[in-house]
């Protein structure tokens, strides 16, 4: 099968007032159609500033850089995301690629109503008239549940709940048909039931409208329910990728099995953020030029301080970014 979206060697840094911040190095997935990718790893590490970049939403000024291709297959052309016009990507956000960010009411406008502003891309995306747009943001809304949908299209945002807001956003995401769902940490200011609510909600879109859903998330216990495949990230780098029944059971880079040994049961069926592990990740100042996890990694030799270690793959379709991680993939048989 073809990928939908083929990111390669994606590298962005920011200039700041501090000098130069390498917040993603080299960073290269696959997703494929249909499947949920998760990107996993502490905060900082680079998650939203990799699925940003998709979106075309790094801020264009003088200093900053981003590199490496983004190539989204729509079935009818390839086009590189990272390459296109401000007017192209706009065409394609929120259009192909629909996205739900963490924090449902700096996302939404307080000053329109629920129904403007779902019929609004609609209107724009679509080229479909206002009480045609109407018609389809009751049906959206319907979609995510929200009760008495035709009524709520003239409320306000701050008349909703968190998680009702979250789902007018994920009606937002879906409105139209995009092939990819980014999910930047949806659930975390919500509560527990209203998160369980929310991921339910997203997984059931995900199979019924075949997309493929990139979801950023802290919570391991996440992943291991609504994943097929895991991308750990450290440092703005991709240190380990497999498949989500491969990557918890063989875990070969020494920074996901630390995250993994802070589960507190297999099953993983309680709610559990990722443990700190002992040290501090690398200066974000500079590039990275040796083993990113060296200063916090128990099994850390000289070369680690000297080269990078790229990802070798390890069989399975798992990749990881170690110097010694055939060895340690080896361990468990
Ligand atoms: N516009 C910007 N200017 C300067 N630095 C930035 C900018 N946006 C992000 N960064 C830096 O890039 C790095 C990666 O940030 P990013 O937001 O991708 O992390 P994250 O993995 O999503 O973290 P979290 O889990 O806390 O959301 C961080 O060090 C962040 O401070
Ligand atoms: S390359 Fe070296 S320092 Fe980096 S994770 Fe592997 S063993 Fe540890
Ligand atoms: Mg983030």
């Amino acid at each position: 099968m073809e990928p939908l979206l083929t990111v390669k060697d994606l590298s962005v840094s920011f200039n700041t007032t501090d000098g130069t911040v390498y917040a993603v190095n080299n960073i290269s997935f696959d997703l494929y159609p249909g499947e949920t990718l998760a990107l996993v790893g502490e905060s900082g590490c680079g998650k939203s500033v990799t699925t940003m970049s998709l979106l075309g939403l790094i801020p264009k000024i003088s200093g900053n850089n981003m590199s490496g291709t983004a190539v989204f297959n729509d079935g009818v052309s390839k086009k590189d995301l990272l390459k296109m016009s401000e007017e192209g990507i706009r065409k394609v956000r929120g259009g192909q690629i629909g996205f739900v960010f963490q924090d449902p009411l700096n996302s939404l406008n307080p000053v329109m109503t629920i129904g403007q502003q779902i019929a609004e891309p609609l209107m724009e995306h679509l080229k479909i008239d206002k009480n045609e747009a109407e018609r389809r943001t009751i049906e959206l809304l319907e979609r995510v549940h929200i009760p008495d949908a035709a009524d709520r299209i003239r409320i306000y945002p701050h008349e909703l709940s968190g998680g009702m807001r979250q789902r007018v956003m994920i009606a937002i995401a879906i409105s139209c048909s995009p092939k990819i769902l980014i999910a930047d940490e949806p659930t975390t200011a919500l509560d527990v039931t209203i998160q369980a609510q929310i991921v339910d909600l997203i997984e059931n879109l995900s199979k019924e409208l075949n997309l493929s859903v990139i979801w950023i998330t802290h919570d391991l216990s996440v992943v291991a329910g609504l994943a097929d495949r895991v991308l750990v990230m450290y440092a703005g780098t991709g240190i380990e990728i497999a498949q989500v029944d491969e990557l918890y059971d063989y875990p070969s880079h020494p920074y996901t099995r630390g995250l993994l040994g802070a589960l507190p049961n297999p099953d993983m069926e309680s709610s559990k953020r990722l443990i700190s592990i002992p040290g501090s990740p690398p200066d974000i100042y500079t590039a990275p030029y040796s083993c990113v996890f060296a200063s916090r990694c128990k099994f850390a030799f000289d070369l680690c301080h000297k080269e990078l270690p790229k990802l070798v793959e390890l069989g399975n379709n798992h990749q990881a970014a170690c110097f010694i991680a055939e060895q340690l993939r080896s361990e468990y048989v």
